[in-house]
């Protein structure tokens, strides 16, 4: 059973930007510059935006945090992202979800210049990946590919089983996993709330994605021998034996599954940090304004 450092690969990654950084720098050009915008405490939120400004740190980029209290309403922060949008020193920013409920997060994503949208949420950006078409992809969906390229885990032919659809992660990973592409190419059954027998669906899988959010909800019995296991939850459960009271488990149980598994990725330091290095690439595509809309 192979482990799927993503942390290793991430900071292998992270060095090969930092030195593209250098030499975008050597030619006295200014460096990538990532914005972002953290709306109220939530404290998923907090750890993921500091993730990302470390990150930034790390790869010799500019970054800016954009902090603003629970009660700013709509109008003040779609005045911000027009601000970043109008900014030319800013390549490329993200607005942290989840947003307030008072504060209509489609509206937010419609909001934001498709060319800074590094996230690839926005409408135009999901349509173009979705055809193929070059588009700044969803962070989470780059860096599951990123870890199975690298890797050396083929996708073609290959039956891929993704449980959970969202419109972040699921939806637009199976999008990719079946395009025709050098990392696409496999049959994509997509499985959620309402799918039949799941274990049946998830039995069948020589490649299995969960992204559900629910703690160690993938069980031994629901995979095949030789299965490669791609987790993508990230869940905060009480552990009293932990100074802090808690520790972050994935949508699988990993130590029953990890033992039937050809590959499996560890959490935390699977998926998680390749979510935050896939940003840093889609902010040098946006520095270099590799993609023509
Ligand atoms: N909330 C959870 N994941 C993400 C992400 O990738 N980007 C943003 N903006 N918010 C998130």
């Amino acid at each position: 059973m192979v482990v799927l450092d993503g942390k290793a690969l991430s900071t292998t990654i992270k060095n090969e930007i930092r030195q593209e950084v250098d030499q975008i720098i050597a030619k006295g050009d200014r460096p990538p510059h990532l914005a972002a915008v953290l709306v109220g405490n939530n404290p998923a939120s907090e750890a993921y935006v500091g993730n990302k400004v470390r990150s930034c740190e790390q790869v010799g980029f500019s970054s800016t945090l954009v902090r603003r209290p629970e009660s700013i309403t709509e109008d003040e922060l779609l005045a911000i992202v027009q601000d970043l949008n109008d900014d030319p020193e800013i390549d490329g920013f993200i607005v942290q979800l989840p947003l307030p409920d008072h504060i209509n997060e489609e509206k937010v994503t419609l909001a934001i210049n498709p060319k800074k949208d590094v996230d690839g949420f926005h409408p135009l950006n999901f349509g173009r990946m979705a055809q193929g078409l070059p588009a700044y992809l969803p962070a989470t969906p780059q860096g599951v590919l990123l870890l199975l390229e690298r890797n050396g885990i083929e996708t073609s032919g290959q039956h891929v089983v993704i449980v959970g659809r969202s419109n972040i992660v699921g939806t637009p990973l199976g999008i990719l996993l079946s395009r025709k592409d050098k990392m696409g190419n496999a049959t994509v059954t997509m499985t959620h709330s309402r799918t039949r027998d799941l274990a049946a669906e998830t039995r069948r899988a020589d490649i299995l994605v969960a992204a559900i959010g629910i703690p160690n909800f993938i069980s031994a019995d629901m995979v095949k021998e030789g299965v490669v296991v791609i987790d993508v939850g990230i869940n905060r459960i009480a552990d009293a034996s932990r100074k802090s009271g808690s520790r972050l488990v994935g949508d699988v149980d990993y130590d029953a599954v990890a033992p039937k598994a050809k590959a499996i990725t560890p959490v935390p330091g699977g998926v998680g940090p390749m979510t935050v290095t896939a940003l840093m690439l889609n902010t040098l595509k946006a520095r270099r304004k590799e993609i023509r809309y």
